[in-house]
């Protein structure tokens, strides 16, 4: 009996190793929970690094299903087959969650393997060119005088454009809050602010950059403690905190997740490709010029991305309980 158990063991063993070294042998999905848009940006980057580091043959397909701040794409990903080949690219939505949609239909720290992290990106606060203000300072004046007039888009409950928003909105203790509008993505938001039907957004520099840079938006301040004095063209934003925001810290940032039981041996193997990915020159390069940072971190450890993610997802409870804006 023993002996067969031993057999059994052996067999499965080689099994898992064959299957392994086998993948992938068919077109891998990254799951983008938005509309094309800034994580859709990051996803196609991190698509066109991984196929170079994950093997000759490699496909891979961005897939994009939007809706409900990204959780309805999270949820898909949570029930797909544990097999390495259905995967999810998704941002600090991934914790804001649990706290914003009491009745989510998957657990982050449960029902996914965690592959690494990927960057962290700034966000920028812009408004559409029709508002009649150039700085900060204009533009606070501004809202502060038609506030119950105004709106702002965002991407769904919970989307990083929606918890800027907050945040942003909770720092400056308006009179009057200003309308929200929601999307399926800061990529569809971004285009009714070009066109002048949204006056305001806050998001990530992924989307923003080029709007900014070609003049089409206006750009107030940035999220972050520090300015970006590394990006040519953000270097001359200030920052919300010297704006007199104080303590105000938002950076949204990007992970690779699998469904629960995917094979140790693949969920290695997608770390380890992940992982020379982010050491990319041209992958770098695409980001940086785009205000993302790629992570260098411990946070490239299935461990660490997962510690990360468990401490935003306690932090992150404090600020949405604050605001008392709940999803369901
Ligand atoms: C995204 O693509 O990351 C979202 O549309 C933006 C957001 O979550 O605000």
């Amino acid at each position: 009996m023993k002996k067969l158990f031993a057999l059994a063991a052996l067999s499965a063993a080689v099994t898992s190793s064959a299957f392994a070294q086998a993948y992938p042998n068919k077109p891998i999905t990254f799951v983008v929970p938005f509309a094309p848009g800034p994580t859709d940006t990051v996803a196609r980057h991190l698509a066109d690094a991984m196929r170079k580091t994950l093997g000759p043959n490699t496909t891979i397909i961005v897939e994009n299903a939007a809706g409900a701040g990204g959780t309805i794409g999270a949820a898909k990903v949570a029930r797909a087959a544990p097999d390495g080949y259905t995967l999810l690219v998704f941002h600090i939505a991934m914790a804001s969650s649990p706290a914003l949609y009491r009745k989510l239909s998957y657990k982050p720290l449960d029902d996914f393997e965690y592959l690494g992290m990927i960057n962290d990106v700034p966000m920028t606060v812009i408004g559409t060119n029709k508002l009649n203000a150039n700085t900060y300072r204009d533009f606070e004046s501004y809202i502060r005088a038609n506030s119950g007039k105004l709106n702002i888009a965002h991407a769904g409950l919970g989307s990083a454009s929606h918890l800027c928003g907050l945040m942003w909105q909770s720092a400056m203790k308006l009179d009057k809050s200003i309308t929200s509008i929601a999307y399926k993505g800061t990529g569809p938001a971004m285009a009714d602010l070009l066109g002048g039907q949204v006056d305001m957004m806050c998001d990530q520099t992924t989307n923003t950059t080029a709007q900014i840079e070609s003049g089409r938006v206006k750009a107030f301040a940035v999220t972050t403690p520090k300015r970006l004095d590394k990006h040519k063209l953000l270097k001359d934003y200030p920052t919300l905190q010297e704006m007199g925001l104080k303590d105000f810290n938002l950076t949204i940032w990007h992970g690779l997740y699998a469904p629960k039981g995917t094979p140790p041996e693949i969920t290695k193997k997608l770390n380890e490709a992940l992982r020379a990915a982010l050491k990319d020159p041209e992958f770098i390069k695409r980001e940086e010029d785009l205000g993302a940072v790629v992570v260098t971190d411990n946070r490239l450890t299935p461990a660490g991305h997962k510690a990360f993610v468990a401490g935003e997802i306690t932090k992150l409870k404090t600020v949405i309980d604050a605001a008392g804006q709940f999803a369901d």
